[in-house]
């Protein structure tokens, strides 16, 4: 997929500022939003969790999409995720290696807005060489 119809990134962008709103950010005050489009047609949204034991806060990214597997869907055909920073703040390399297994595929596009501007990319293009095994990419 090259570029997402506008309607479906509009929704995506509206989803994922929604689920940031649940963002639960004690230590950051940093409220992070995602949503995936999955591959069964619904959105699924996602924040970030955190917890006093920083190293356990999950990202919003995978928030969403852990809870589209949950769900029962296993692949997300476009993502988006919001920032409130002047300055876009992209997904971290952790989110992005469970993108890359997750979507479902390298052209796969991953929008990134703080709601003044809007990036547009994709899951290679975040992560190229991701690394897959035998398992993930048959
Ligand atoms: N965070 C995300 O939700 N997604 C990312 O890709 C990077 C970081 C969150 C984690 C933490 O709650 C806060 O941003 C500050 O790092």
């Amino acid at each position: 997929m090259e570029q997402l119809p506008i309607t479906t990134e509009n929704a995506l962008i509206a989803a994922a500022w929604k689920g940031a709103a649940n963002a639960y950010i004690p230590y950051s005050h940093f409220p992070v939003g995602a949503a995936v489009l999955g591959e069964d047609g619904n959105i699924y949204t996602g924040c970030n969790v955190e917890n006093i034991s920083f190293g356990l806060t999950n990202c919003a990214e995978r928030t969403a999409i852990f809870t589209m597997v949950a769900a029962g869907c296993k692949k997300f055909t476009a993502i988006a995720v919001t920032v409130n920073t002047p300055k876009i703040t992209p997904p971290c390399g952790a989110c992005r290696q469970v993108i890359a297994e997750m979507a479902t595929g390298g052209d796969v596009p991953v929008i990134l807005t703080n709601g003044e501007t809007v990036i547009r990319e994709t899951v290679n293009s975040m992560l190229p060489y991701a690394y897959f095994t035998l398992e993930t990419n048959g």
